[in-house]
């Protein structure tokens, strides 16, 4: 469980560089970092400077938080989030979204890269996240529950916003991008999944996996936050694939579906119910 007084002392210093209006934010995954740079931008704070953030050194994600306008509606963008397998553990890697909630932000786009575990996903595809599994049996909320952040026991059962589902439906479709529906599985990594695990996870409803994401989505669940959850295909995954996985196959198909991606970001945030 987060502490308050941290919490507290990241939204402040926050507070004091800009005047945070925002009620929307979104997390950017592995390759989709250039949406930042496509913002109207007001400012933009390094996580190295903010009270208990922590740093990613993975390529491509830039370690900031860009405060922007996206058709004069100011959104908080964190450019890059850092990792479970990079040592950090499941509070450091959601504390940037506990602070979100304490800045006043009320719903969240999270998004990542993933393998596809469904067979009928290509590279390139788009899922919505429906709902996730959660693999690696960790989570955010374990310890001292502090009433001033959320309940004690909550509920996961519409984790993932019906109304903010069907909200990127039609900005897909108005912008011909056929949208994907289905289940994160989110795995611990670094390394990429077996074959076997693969059709475990197959079995057991799964429909794209990744390594990141989910214990953002508890932590927003917790927060009372309406949570959306966009997962760009990057490969198949483990045995799916005929191919050797690689990071660099994760970006350059991530780097040939930016730009889509981007459109869809704009189109969703452009919709008269994201205010
Ligand atoms: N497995 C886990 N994480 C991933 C993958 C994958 O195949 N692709 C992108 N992120």
């Amino acid at each position: 469980m987060h502490k308050y007084d941290q919490v507290m002392e990241a939204a402040k210093y926050i507070k004091s560089k800009v005047d945070v209006q925002a009620k929307t934010a979104i997390v950017l995954g592995s390759g989709l970092s250039g949406f930042a740079e496509k913002v109207e931008k007001i400012a933009e704070l390094a996580y190295r400077d903010i009270p208990h953030f922590c740093t990613s050194k993975v390529e491509g994600h830039k370690n900031r938080l860009v405060v922007g306008e996206v058709q004069g509606r100011q959104v908080l963008v964190l450019q890059g989030r850092y990792h479970y397998y990079e040592g950090y553990s499941v509070e450091e890697i959601s504390f940037p979204i506990r602070v979100l909630q304490f800045l006043g932000v009320e719903k969240l786009i999270l998004t990542n890269a993933s393998g596809a575990v469904d067979r009928s996903f290509v590279p390139g595809d788009i899922m919505l996240i429906t709902d996730h599994i959660n693999t690696v049996g960790k989570n955010p909320l374990i310890g001292a529950n502090d009433e001033r952040m959320g309940v004690r026991f909550p509920d996961l059962s519409r984790l993932y916003s019906e109304r903010l589902r069907s909200l990127a439906l039609k900005a897909a479709a108005s912008c011909e991008i056929t949208l994907r529906e289905g289940v994160y599985v989110w795995t611990s990594g670094p390394m990429f999944e077996t074959p076997a695990e693969i059709r475990a996870y197959e079995i057991m409803g799964g429909s794209a996996v990744g390594m990141s994401t989910v214990p953002e989505a508890i932590v927003a669940a917790h927060a009372k936050m309406e949570v959306l959850g966009l997962s760009c295909i990057s490969n198949m995954a483990a045995g799916i694939s005929q191919g050797t996985l690689s990071l660099e196959e994760v970006f350059d198909t991530m780097k040939e579906n930016e730009d889509r991606f981007t459109r869809l970001m704009f189109e969703i945030l452009c919709d008269e119910e994201m205010k």
